[in-house]
């Protein structure tokens, strides 16, 4: 479904944002726009480091501050500007209408409280719920993530369970309040490549189901070609290119999402070896002059280490940050 420009569900404008110490400060979000429509499923790919799970944490407002000090830029969500909303209606707005599942399920969920009791919380935290309704909508939510013996399993701890059962329990404490946008970091990193298939197609279930958006943050583009709809590619605190699944597969313009695509196996091709893109990642806090992608690509060119080029707009809802284009477009 494509993105309805007039009104999406979330809008990211421009925005900026630097860790700040009394030693240094380090731009980790660079003028990031991107929105999300009522009913679309998003991704943001990009190697370890380049700002995925800081761009969805400033959404949700969860960052500390010191050190995360906003620089610019607008939040909206449903048309309220988050950055400007208070601390109690934030709260009221996490784990109501924006959801979000993290990509290490352990670290989220309370290894000493049972199953039964973690989701129940989740539940009633929002929701006035008798300890009978409680127990039904909580055995209903783990039927709902395909939770084999929900009923039997509430008084589980979540060391009895497998990674996939874990992520599966994050799932449904996320969708518990039915939000509108579910931010997803990473959630099938952990797992073997059955079980992320069979989680990915679980989200996609629950999305066609409840008819919440999704944002899938992932640093495998393997992963999203059958997953999301559209595609954003962030490098280096930066977005580089925005298109349709389709068409960035079809036509990727910027040479690191060439080099992303490059990168994945391919089936009718298993003789030859994986490319992968030649170089590092660099520092948020020690950026290349110019572009931040031009020490690894081989397309340079002399005003690529001179300067950084814009994000345009090439063709209608397919944007790009590189010199290449712009100057295909002069
Ligand atoms: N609380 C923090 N304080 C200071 N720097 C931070 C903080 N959180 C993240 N960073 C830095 O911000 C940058 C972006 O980190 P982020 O976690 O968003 O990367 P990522 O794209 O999600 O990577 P990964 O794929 O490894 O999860 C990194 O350089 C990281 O070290
Ligand atoms: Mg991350």
């Amino acid at each position: 479904m494509a993105i309805q420009e007039h009104d999406p569900l979330l809008s990211v404008e421009h925005l900026s944002l630097s860790f700040e110490t009394t030693e240094s400060s380090v731009v980790v979000l660079d003028d990031i726009s991107l929105a999300i429509g009522k009913d679309e499923i998003v991704a943001l790919v990009g190697e370890s480091g380049c700002g995925k799970s800081v761009t969805a944490m400033s959404i949700m407002r969860l960052l500390h501050s010191p050190p995360a000090q906003y620089k610019g830029g607008n939040i909206y969500f449903q048309g309220e500007d988050l950055l400007k909303s208070s601390d109690r209606h934030l709260r009221d707005i996490r784990g109501n209408r924006i959801s979000m599942i993290f990509q290490e399920p352990m670290t989220s969920l309370n290894p000493v409280l049972t199953i039964g009791d973690q989701v129940a919380e989740s539940l009633t935290l929002h929701n006035k719920l008798t300890k009978e309704e409680t127990l039904k909508a909580v055995v209903d939510l783990l039927e709902k993530v395909r939770i084999p013996g929900a009923r039997q399993r509430l008084k589980s701890f979540p060391t009895q369970y497998s990674g996939g059962m874990r992520q599966r329990i994050m799932i449904a404490m996320a969708i518990s309040c039915k939000p509108d946008l579910l931010i997803a970091d990473e959630p099938t990193t952990a797992l073997d490549v059955t079980i992320q298939a069979q989680i990915l197609e679980l989200l996609k279930t629950l999305k066609r189901e409840t008819s919440m958006s999704i944002l899938l943050i992932t640093h495998d583009l393997g992963v999203v070609a059958e997953f999301s709809e559209r595609i954003i590619v962030m490098y280096a605190g930066q977005i580089v290119e925005s298109a349709s699944t389709r068409e960035l597969f079809k036509t990727p313009l910027h040479p690191y999402t060439q080099g992303l695509l490059n990168s994945l196996p391919k089936l009718h091709n298993l003789e030859t070896r994986l490319k992968t893109i030649e170089g590092y990642v660099p520092s948020l806090g020690k950026l290349p002059v110019g572009c931040h992608f031009h020490p690894r690509c081989s397309h340079v060119m002399p005003i690529c280490r001179e300067s950084c080029p814009p994000i345009i707009e090439i063709k209608q809802g397919h944007t790009c940050r590189c010199f290449l284009q712009s100057e295909a477009c002069v």
